[in-house]
């Protein structure tokens, strides 16, 4: 522990925090570029209060990390808490300072309400800062907790361009623009799950700010349940941000000496626009979040999902095995459909054995099948649901989330398992061990079928709270217990994409989708906080499944070979010419997943009705570059295609990697079949030939060795 001085710093090569707590409060006073000299950073502080502001209290200019209403704070307050004889009043204030190496931790009391205070920050190797709030009861009365944000920090005056990605079930991730003036931008999910509909994320720029250039600071919670984030433009001219869970009713309520914890929030400043700050959130996914398990040399999956759905038949999954194996698939995962009496999608969760009669005996001719083929296996489990109609739920109907004075509501004719009940807990810990230590099981996917809109729990308290930290607990024993299991996070579709999850798991299946146009605009908005090394992305049938849009085997090839690639479709529909493609794709992507999975990536600015994206070795020596086209809304001649992040005076052989064969080729190879100047490629760029809509094209760069 530290004396208090008046300012703390935290800073790398790429940010500077400075946190001021002279008015005894933990306040980000600046947060940007790095400063060296901080000191006289410090020293051009001043106080509000020789202003003069008219009709205020003298309140000081910066925020502070958890802000209150009584110290002259007009936004959203960073806490809220009542005793239940309705005293509410809490103003913390600072007692102490925690310095590590790259973190601080700022300690404060509030005597007269009883409660203690702690803010951690910490700052990583990944130039992303973990910000996590905890709040003590201290008093010997119960401690109703309304909100507790894990961070509020405020932000430079012009910074009023906001970046969401908001969507539905289906089309994800879609990126949306919002310039706050005076007022407040708010993101709220009550969902009990991180959503469709919103990502905690916000990217918040200047009205210079592009995918390239610019200062921009990102913001996400790391939380897969209710949530809130508030961007305030207030009558100050200050701008406050502020993350947090949402929390329901008397869901939180601190007995004695007990914690409640905050997610944590993941900030970063880039001053190199939304691909720098991209990056830095990709390298924390890498290095930090799945780093333990990650492999970047991802596999090849085959998902059984859209090519059966639920009529599983040995024979049938045997001759996709084979033919996986024979196109170069190397995972093949058994999804929905497998276990006792599920014939659709109205019965049998919770039961997690082999169905009898599909599967006589058990999994284990499938996997003996599969490994023989030279894959892994993988299976499909949705372990928070129950079915009505299953021996689990006919054996204990308690279990699930219920409200006290109705029936619970079905959603997909499914309830939603009390996951916080230790026995639940027990029973699915038990059931999913049973199934990993039974089996040679290499792969989890780990779904998550509905929304928790009926979340009262057994002691007829809200339970969205309890239910994320129950389901992280089993994930983590899971994890412990069997530490070679590769998991996804899949939520019908991109429904529980969140770095909280993914503290935990190591993939993320972003949407059901599988139209490869759709999926381009979802993976770029996907891309804004996740690597492709954590994004599934597979080769749907000919006619897509939820678009009923035909698309050709090169664009849904090429598109998928830029995630972490899979196939999902019916490999005996396929015709010759469409297995030929899909090889060489497979055998593209095995040639290219270092590069696509270790790069730095960048979005590349292009028009609507196109999609553009960079891949860029680590060591500069290669780069890969994709572009598609999306409809036909342009010009009649084709544009040429600016690069990013190339060294000027490098000279790059480029060539045409995807599509392997087509009319293009000759095109392509005329124009660059001389080594290219990085300085050209990023003023001049790549003259495209002219596609088609629904047409993707995708180039490799090595760096030339100098004449
Ligand atoms: C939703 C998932 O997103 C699909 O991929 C599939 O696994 C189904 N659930 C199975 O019910």
């Amino acid at each position: 522990m530290s004396s208090l001085s008046p300012f703390y710093t935290l800073t790398s090569l790429k940010q500077t925090l400075l946190f001021d707590t002279r008015k005894g409060k933990p306040a980000l006073a600046y947060w940007g570029e790095p400063i060296i000299d901080v000191n006289s950073l410090g020293n051009q502080f001043r106080d509000a209060e020789h202003i003069g502001l008219p009709a205020l209290p003298a309140v000081p200019r910066s925020i502070c990390l958890t802000p209150v209403l009584s110290e002259g704070f007009f936004g959203s307050p960073g806490l809220q808490v009542h005793r239940f004889d309705c005293s509410w009043d809490t103003n913390p204030t600072l007692i102490e300072v925690i310095e590590g190496p790259s973190s601080l931790e700022f300690g404060s009391r509030c005597d007269a309400h009883g409660i203690e205070l702690h803010q951690r920050v910490h700052l990583n190797d990944a130039d992303v800062i973990e910000f996590q709030t905890s709040l003590i009861n201290r008093a010997a009365s119960s401690l109703c907790v309304d909100s507790c944000s894990a961070i509020t920090v405020g932000l430079p005056y012009d910074f009023n361009s906001i970046l969401s990605l908001h969507g539905r079930w289906g089309l994800e991730f879609q990126p949306q623009r919002t310039v706050v003036g005076q007022g407040t931008f708010v993101i709220e999910n009550r969902t009990g799950r991180t959503s469709h509909d919103s990502s905690p994320t916000m990217l918040i720029g200047d009205s210079n700010s592009s995918q390239n250039a610019g200062q921009v600071y990102g913001f996400h919670l790391g939380w897969s349940g209710n949530y809130q984030l508030r961007y305030e433009a207030l009558a100050t001219g200050q701008k406050a941000v502020q993350l947090g869970e949402l929390l329901l009713p008397g869901e939180v309520i601190l007995e004695p000496h007990e914690t409640y914890v905050s997610p944590i929030a993941y900030l970063s400043f880039s001053n190199a626009g939304f691909n720098g700050l991209s990056q830095h959130f990709h390298a924390h996914v890498n290095a930090v979040l799945v780093g333990g398990s990650s492999n970047l040399n991802k596999p090849v999956h085959f998902n059984t999902w859209e090519a059966l759905y639920f009529s599983h038949d040995l024979s049938r999954l045997f001759t996709l095995a084979e033919r996986a194996a024979a196109v170069g698939a190397e995972r093949f995962v058994l999804d929905d459909g497998w276990f006792k009496g599920r014939k659709s999608d109205q019965s049998s969760l919770g039961d997690w054995t082999p169905d009898p009669v599909k599967y006589p005996d058990g999994l284990k001719p499938l996997i003996d099948k599969v490994e023989a083929l030279g894959m892994e296996f993988g299976l499909w489990v949705e372990p928070e649901m129950v079915n009505p109609d299953s021996d689990l739920y006919r054996a204990h109907p308690d279990w699930v989330l219920r409200p006290s004075s109705e029936d619970a509501a079905l959603a997909r004719h499914q309830l939603v398992l009390d996951i916080a009940r230790a026995e639940v807990q027990e029973y699915l810990f038990q059931s999913v061990s049973d199934l990993l230590s039974q089996n040679r099981i290499a792969y989890l996917k780990w779904d998550m079928n509905r929304v928790i809109h009926q979340p009262t729990g057994q002691d007829g308290r809200p339970s969205v709270s309890r239910y994320v930290r129950s389901l992280y607990a089993l994930l983590a024993k899971l994890r412990k217990a069997f530490p070679h299991v590769v998991i996804e996070s899949c939520a019908s579709g991109g429904g529980r994409a969140d770095f909280g999850i993914l503290r935990y798991t190591d993939r993320i299946w972003p949407s059901d989708s599988n139209d490869a146009l759709d999926r381009l605009r979802i993976q770029q908005g996907f891309s804004y906080l996740f690597p492709v090394s954590v994004m599934g992305s597979h080769v749907g049938p000919r006619k897509c499944h939820l678009t009923g849009r035909e698309l050709s085997m090169q664009l849904r090839a090429g598109v998928a070979m830029l995630g972490h690639m899979g196939i999902e479709c019916d490999l005996t529909q396929l015709n010759d010419d469409e297995l030929d493609t899909l090889k060489s794709a497979l055998a593209t992507y095995k040639h290219w997943r270092w590069l696509t999975m270790s790069g730095d990536f960048f979005r590349l600015e292009v028009d609507d009705s196109e999609s553009a994206c960079q891949f860029v070795a680590q060591d500069g020596s290669a780069v890969l570059v994709s572009y598609a086209l999306l409809d036909s809304r342009r010009p009649i001649l084709p544009r040429r295609l600016k690069l990013v992040g190339l060294e000027a005076a490098q000279a790059y052989q480029v060539e045409l990697i995807w599509p392997v064969k087509n009319k293009f080729h000759d095109f392509c190879q005329e124009i660059i079949s001389t080594p290219v100047m990085g300085e050209v490629l990023m003023q001049w760029g790549i003259e495209l030939p002219r596609l088609l809509p629904g047409s993707i094209i995708t180039f490799a760069l090595r760096a030339a060795p100098s004449r």
